[in-house]
């Protein structure tokens, strides 16, 4: 790494940015790049929008086809990295901005992100304030409080004339300290005021102003729209604006973002500056002062409980209507959530090992207690419809419309159940406690048990997510496991589960096509193996009556796939290839106890043992958790 490049090349792009001059340079800038000039929904949406997105169909993406419906995915580079499973989400918050950049209603309203805790409403609006950060810098007039535009300096008889001449739209006026620097430091040769360009910064309070909830008995508009500087009362008069200290959030934040933190916690009164700043695009200034143009994205945000008490008031109606609400529910999707906790932990120090299945267990949780319960499915298998997985039931896919579920469940389904902050935790807690720096989906459902019990909730409440760990996610989770094992034990599982797959479709291709197959080594001529056909079949509790269509149903999708130029192997089809696992699961129940037994092993089963070992540390298990799971598994498995 060559430190001195690094920062030779950023000197030099530092440099390149710089600019100092006059309005009348900025004026040949504007002629050159009349984008310079823009507004700041504009600038934000220009900002992600460069970072280009992918548009995806349901005629081409199977999970959209499955997860959404009908509808087009719109997946936004910039947000991709760091924010899962809430794509309609960005999509509503991109409408605002893209509304608002083409000067539409939405300009002059307020981005208002409400949602559950840990939902990541305040990861979003951080997301936005970073990219600020990022952007090259913008032309500001030197030394002004609300860094503001400098086309402001254009006279109102002239406003006409420059916009024809520079194709543009000239919107603001000049605030209090630069009209009055001006008259008395530039006699009104306002072509002559100094411009230079500067980027945005959030600990320097440089176009991204902050407001946290304040002390409803001290609710200080200063926060908001500055002060007055007592101590150059004494120089000045009470209109001079010399006197102004235009440091409130709304006067930093111009140009840029201004953000609301737990926004209802404040006084109504607290808010009244945000109707004037979107309806009116200005703030007041302190003391008596004229307004103030502003151009900034509001956005706020806070829980729902807040919100519903701020709505329910009806003399907060003025509020109300300029406001953009956009929800952010929890994700729903279990691969996505997973993510999540993958993001957030590659985050922080911690250097344990986690065994496979650990945060998914910890994640299927999460999403548990967030469904609404459907009389259609039962929870797992709604997570798993979620998910975009298939469901086999009785030898066909079950189509369940994920549609229907989701009107079932309700707009509020989301919005409720345990946060990812409380995931986090529990993982965190695992980790710390556990000596062999290793952590196990054993650990992780113990922690999660733990942390649960001592949540603040009603005791029925507490039950059902008791029950959600203890029952459902550990039923899962023996599923998995028991699958996993099977598959490491059964060294070449793989190979075996294609031929039965291979065995399977010669056999039922003959029935349904009432012929006789052809014994590949021997050349002879042979019926369908009724019996073996059977065994497959029975694992799915496809029997006598049902067999014959299950057979005409594999067959025909087979070759519709073959047509269509797909790959046939024994995963093509869901139902089969469940049917199949589970035969070669069954071959292996025998086997599987004996290993779970140590002190009778014999010298052969050791080494199907140790092989089996080694095949699961290759999976990504480390000594100790392999150990763990492997005596779970023979106290716990296959015991049905
Ligand atoms: N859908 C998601 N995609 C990616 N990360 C997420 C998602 N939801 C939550 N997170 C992560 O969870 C953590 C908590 O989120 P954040 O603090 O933004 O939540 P919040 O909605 O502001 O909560 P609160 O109401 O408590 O302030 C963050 O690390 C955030 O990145
Ligand atoms: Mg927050």
């Amino acid at each position: 790494m060559d430190f001195k490049k690094m920062i030779l090349e950023d000197r030099e792009k530092e440099r390149s940015n710089k600019f100092e001059g006059t309005l009348l340079d900025y004026l040949e800038i504007i002629k050159e790049d009349k984008e310079a000039s823009k507004l700041s929904h504009k600038r934000i949406y220009d900002l992600i929008m460069e970072k280009d997105l992918e548009i995806l169909r349901p005629e081409e993406n199977v999970r959209v086809r499955k997860l959404f419906g009908n509808e087009i995915i719109k997946k936004y580079n910039f947000f991709k990295e760091d924010f899962f499973g809430i794509e309609k989400v960005l999509m509503k918050i991109m409408n605002y901005f893209y509304s608002a950049a083409m000067k539409g209603e939405e300009a002059r309203q307020v981005l208002y992100l409400v949602g559950p805790v840990g939902a990541g409403k305040s990861s979003l609006v951080e997301a936005l304030k970073k990219l600020l950060e990022q952007c090259p810098p913008i032309y500001v007039i030197k030394d002004c409080p609300m860094r503001e535009e400098p086309l402001h300096l254009i006279p109102k008889h002239l406003r006409a004339d420059f916009e024809d001449l520079l194709g543009i739209q000239i919107e603001g006026d000049l605030c209090p300290v630069c009209k009055y620097r001006l008259q008395h430091e530039f006699n009104g040769e306002y072509e002559k005021f100094p411009v230079i360009r500067q980027g945005f910064s959030i600990r320097s309070r440089k176009g991204i102003g902050v407001v946290p909830p304040v002390d409803p008995n001290n609710q200080d508009t200063s926060i908001l729209t500055g002060s007055i500087d007592i101590s150059k009362m004494d120089l000045y008069s009470e209109d001079d604006p010399r006197i102004f200290s235009l440091n409130g959030a709304f006067n930093v934040g111009n140009r840029g973002i201004v953000e609301f933190i737990e926004v209802f916690k404040n006084d109504v009164e607290y808010l009244h500056t945000i109707i004037t700043a979107t309806q009116e695009k200005s703030i007041p200034s302190p003391g008596k002062g004229a307004m103030i143009y502003f151009d900034g994205v509001i956005i706020a945000h806070s829980n729902e409980a807040e919100w519903s008490k701020f709505k329910s008031d009806h003399t907060n109606e003025a509020i109300l209507d300029r406001i953009v609400k956009v929800e952010v529910p929890y994700c729903l999707e279990l691969n996505e959530e997973i993510k999540i906790y993958k993001k957030i932990l590659n985050k922080s120090n911690f250097k344990a090992h986690i065994a496979p299945h650990t945060i998914e267990a910890a994640a299927m949780f999460a999403i548990l207690t967030r469904l609404s319960p459907s009389s259609k499915v039962d929870s797992i298998t709604k997570l798993k419809i979620y998910n975009g997985e298939e469901i086999v039931e009785k030898g066909t896919t079950k189509r369940i419309d994920i549609t229907e579920l989701r009107e079932e469940a309700g707009l509020r389904e989301g919005m409720n159940g345990i946060s990812t902050r409380f995931i986090i935790k529990a993982i965190d807690t695992a980790l710390s406690s556990s000596e062999q720096h290793c952590i196990n989906p054993l650990s992780i459902m113990e922690s999660i048990i733990k942390a649960v019990k001592e949540l603040d909730i009603a005791e029925e409440e507490k039950k059902r997510y008791l029950n959600f760990v203890q029952d459902n996610v550990r039923k899962e989770y023996n599923k998995i496991l028991e699958k996993e094992i099977t598959k490491a034990f059964i060294h070449s599982f793989r190979e075996q589960a294609e031929s039965l797959f291979n065995n399977y479709i010669d056999n039922a291709e003959a029935y349904v096509n009432k012929t006789k197959l052809k014994d590949r080594s021997t050349g002879e001529e042979l019926y369908p193996d009724e019996r073996f056909m059977k065994s497959i079949e029975e694992q799915i509790g496809v029997f006598e009556s049902s067999a014959k269509g299950f057979r005409t149903d594999v067959t025909s999708y087979m070759f519709y796939l073959v047509r269509n130029g797909g790959k046939l192997n024994y995963e093509s089809y869901e139902p089969l290839k469940e049917a199949i696992e589970k035969k070669l699961m069954a071959s292996v129940k025998e086997i599987s106890r004996i290993i779970t037994k140590s002190k009778v092993r014999d010298k052969e089963q050791d080494k199907k043992y140790n092989a089996m070992v080694e095949e699961m540390k290759s999976k990504g298990y480390c000594d100790y958790c392999c150990d763990v799971i492997l005596k779970y598994a023979a106290n716990n498995l296959w015991r049905d």
